[in-house]
């Protein structure tokens, strides 16, 4: 819900990286905020007011001059009003111009006149953004407060390659939706730790023991997180889906890895605990130093001597001071077992699922159950909107 009705104000600047910046309109439009588009009249040259306008449906700001003719609308009002700024692709030009605090055209002067969080995403020629001047009127706006979107390295429009391209929109998408976390969210200065994912528990150097688990549920709770203004540690087991940007990921492929960098990450500290993982329950004893070989007589079987991992979860019984969730993958007689689990591994509250509809799929039913008795049923929806009732509610956690 982060975008739903916040002002954004869109600040588009003359570079040829302002045709990616259509696409990023179009997503904040889509995701439910109010897109005020305000170009500078170098930006028009590259895209017209009218692609943003269509894909914003309001009114795109280029000239101080023509406000009159709009109702309510004063040269200040957009920057005043605004939830946040973000400046994409800002040009050396106009990061130089608001180095030095001017206000010479309806950009300048909107951000000049706002009190909103200002993100600045660069984007330019190599050299120029290299150049000690433009480094020095990154370092005054850095000084102020503006957030700096890094361009990235790669091949820019003219035969050149190095630093100096925009970033991903995505990227910049997901950098908004966290500025925008940190100043309305829930979750606002809040660590959270997730882990996701299933683990790999080697047999020899090419064969593992592993799970269905695609991460998907685990990177749907860290999104949420992140849109409810968290920092997210998200621990990554193996998994197929993509991780949310705007989150830490750590890789830690077994359960060994994920026990050990689950307790490194609690020691930097932690509010909120939610292990998504579908953490192996056992290993084989040895893993083999060279690749198993088949033997002569296909009739031999191979066995495979297992044991125990140790119990993640249940290591952490001793750590109080922050919340801690536990999933629940069972197949049968789901709430008997969930509240063993909670029981057992310590924990705040426990999501129970059926682990033959929820592992690697895209939706999920869950029911919650806390320690204090209480039980929340989510009926079946995309993980994605799943996560955020789930975020919610576990927000409400922290305050008890
Ligand atoms: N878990 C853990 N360490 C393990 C196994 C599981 O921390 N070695 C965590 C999971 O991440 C999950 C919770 O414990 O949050 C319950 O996992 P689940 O697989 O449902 O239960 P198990 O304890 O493994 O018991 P069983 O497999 O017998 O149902």
């Amino acid at each position: 819900m982060t975008l739903v009705d916040r002002r954004i104000v869109l600040g588009v600047t003359g570079g040829i990286a302002a045709y990616k910046v259509v696409q990023l309109a179009r997503n904040l439009s889509l995701a439910g905020a109010l897109v005020d588009v305000v170009m500078t009249e170098e930006a028009t040259k590259f895209v017209t007011p009218l692609t943003f306008g269509a894909l914003t449906h309001r009114p795109v700001y280029t000239d101080m001059w023509q406000l009159s003719e709009q109702t309510d609308i004063g040269h200040v009002t957009i920057g005043d009003r605004a939830d946040l700024i973000i400046i994409a692709p800002a040009t050396a030009n106009t990061i130089a111009r608001l180095a030095m605090g001017m206000s010479d055209d309806m950009l300048t002067t909107t951000v000049l006149a706002s009190r909103a969080p200002i993100l600045l995403a660069p984007a330019m020629n190599v050299n120029m953004w290299a150049n000690p001047a433009t480094q020095a009127n990154i370092a005054t706006l850095q000084s102020r407060g503006f957030q700096i979107i890094p361009p990235t390295a790669g091949r820019m429009a003219e035969p050149m390659v190095g630093v100096g391209r925009l970033a991903e929109i995505d990227q910049i998408e997901a950098e908004i939706r966290l500025a925008l976390g940190r100043r309305f969210g829930a979750l606002a200065g809040k660590r959270l730790i997730i882990t996701a994912g299933g683990t790999h528990e080697a047999i020899d150097p090419v064969r593992f023991i592993g799970n269905r688990s695609s991460g998907v549920m685990g990177f749907a709770l860290a999104a949420a997180a992140r849109d409810a203004g968290a920092d997210v540690r998200l621990i990554i087991g193996a998994a197929s889906a993509t991780p949310p940007l705007g989150t830490q990921h750590i890789y830690a492929e077994s359960a060994a890895a994920m026990h050990d960098a689950l307790h490194h990450e609690i020691s930097q500290g932690c509010d909120l605990l939610i292990m998504a993982a579908a953490v192996a329950d056992y290993r084989p004893v040895s893993v083999a130093d060279n690749k198993i070989k088949k033997t002569e007589q296909a009739e031999q079987a191979l066995s495979l001597q297992l044991t125990q991992t140790t119990d993640i979860l249940a290591s952490l019984k001793e750590h109080t001071g922050f919340v801690k969730i536990g999933f629940a993958a069972e197949t049968h007689d789901l709430e008997q077992y969930a509240q063993a689990k909670l029981t057992r591994k310590g924990l705040d509250a426990i999501v129970a699922n059926d682990a033959r509809t929820a592992l690697g799929a895209s939706d999920n039913a869950v029911t919650v159950f806390h320690r204090n008795g209480q039980r929340w049923d989510f009926n079946r929806q995309a993980k994605t909107e799943l996560a955020q009732q789930l975020v919610a509610l576990f927000s409400g956690f922290l305050r008890t």
